[in-house]
């Protein structure tokens, strides 16, 4: 563990701050093209139970694709290996909204983390739960040991009236035989879902079951509870490797070299398992969507403690 963990967040806080301008806020999502762009928070929250944060850790972010690697799990856990018969585990190489690739592979999308794939996950998790928006808020709420989680409904209403890319894909899906439930319900809860809001020092938290072979430990005193199993969760950290940060996973893995899953609220978390998680959240992205100066932070947290090189 290295020593000096505060005064290195301390380190890659100010450096990361140079990047300011380099990238551009979502605005396809309308109301995330208001988020003001100058913002940088990080979180570390380690398997001994030790937590560190600095900057703009605890102010709440949209989570976007990031609810993607919760809404997975819960799938996994719900229906396990029949669930590759309607999504695959491949990188697909294209952009997270792409969608080309269904149209010549039967409409099944290449990852649960793409957009197709992810619509594909809400759709099986709409199948199973009544009320899936409240069931998810439930399960992240224990994961992040904050019974007042939830969604922004402003934003949630401002990707359901935009969200034609995704209808698109759903309906083409459905096409296929491959979504179940009317893609308009289905997107209603997407929508919420990706609108779900959390700080840093939240998300380290409720993922720390993934660096900690399954378990999930409470903050709040509530018994620990194995929330997925430990091979399903190397399964998991495995896709968000190669598949977390859609057609920039190659160059995650070679400058970060850990399972992390973004989002274009800026956020990103990365699992370094046996040892903790850490959350970072800067809103400018790159042409790929994915938080600039979080890359950045990453990759200088991992050649500091020479995390995941071991
Ligand atoms: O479906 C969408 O386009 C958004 N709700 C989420 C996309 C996203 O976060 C991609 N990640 N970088």
């Amino acid at each position: 563990m290295p020593r000096h963990l505060p005064a290195l967040l301390d380190q890659i806080h100010t450096e990361a701050q140079a990047l300011f301008g380099q990238g551009r806020v979502a605005d396809y999502i309308p109301a995330l093209g208001e988020v003001p762009p100058r913002q940088f928070g990080m979180a570390v929250a380690l398997c001994n139970g030790e937590t560190h944060a600095v900057g703009d850790a605890h102010t709440p972010f949209s989570l976007q694709s990031i609810t993607k690697l919760f809404t997975f799990v819960l799938a996994l856990k719900l229906v396990g290996d029949e669930l590759w018969q309607r999504v695959g585990r491949e990188p697909s190489g294209a952009a997270f909204n792409s969608i080309v690739q269904l149209e010549t592979e039967n409409g099944i999308p290449r990852n649960p983390f793409i957009n197709a794939g992810a619509l594909v996950i809400t759709d099986i998790l709409t199948t199973r739960y009544a009320h899936l928006d409240y069931a998810l808020l439930g399960a992240l709420r224990r994961l992040a040991d904050d019974p007042e989680l939830h969604w922004n409904a402003r934003i949630a209403k401002s990707e359901r009236d935009t969200a034609h890319r995704n209808m698109a894909m759903a309906y083409f899906m459905k096409s296929h035989g491959n979504f179940h439930n009317p893609p308009e319900l289905v997107l209603d809860n997407y929508c919420r879902q990706c609108a779900t809001e959390m700080s840093c020092s939240q998300l380290a938290q409720a993922t720390m079951f993934l660096a900690n072979k399954g378990r999930d430990q409470s903050l709040r005193g509530e018994p620990d509870e194995q929330f997925l199993s430990a091979d399903d969760t190397r399964r998991v950290n495995a896709l968000l490797l190669t598949c977390g940060a859609y057609d920039a996973a190659g160059d995650f893995a070679y400058r970060i070299g850990l399972p992390v899953k973004t989002g274009v609220g800026g956020g990103i978390v990365a699992i370094v398992p046996g040892v903790g998680t850490v959350a970072v959240w800067a809103p400018e992205l790159d042409a790929k969507g994915n938080s600039v100066l979080g890359a950045f932070a990453l990759e200088r947290l991992v050649q500091l403690t020479g995390w995941g090189h071991n």
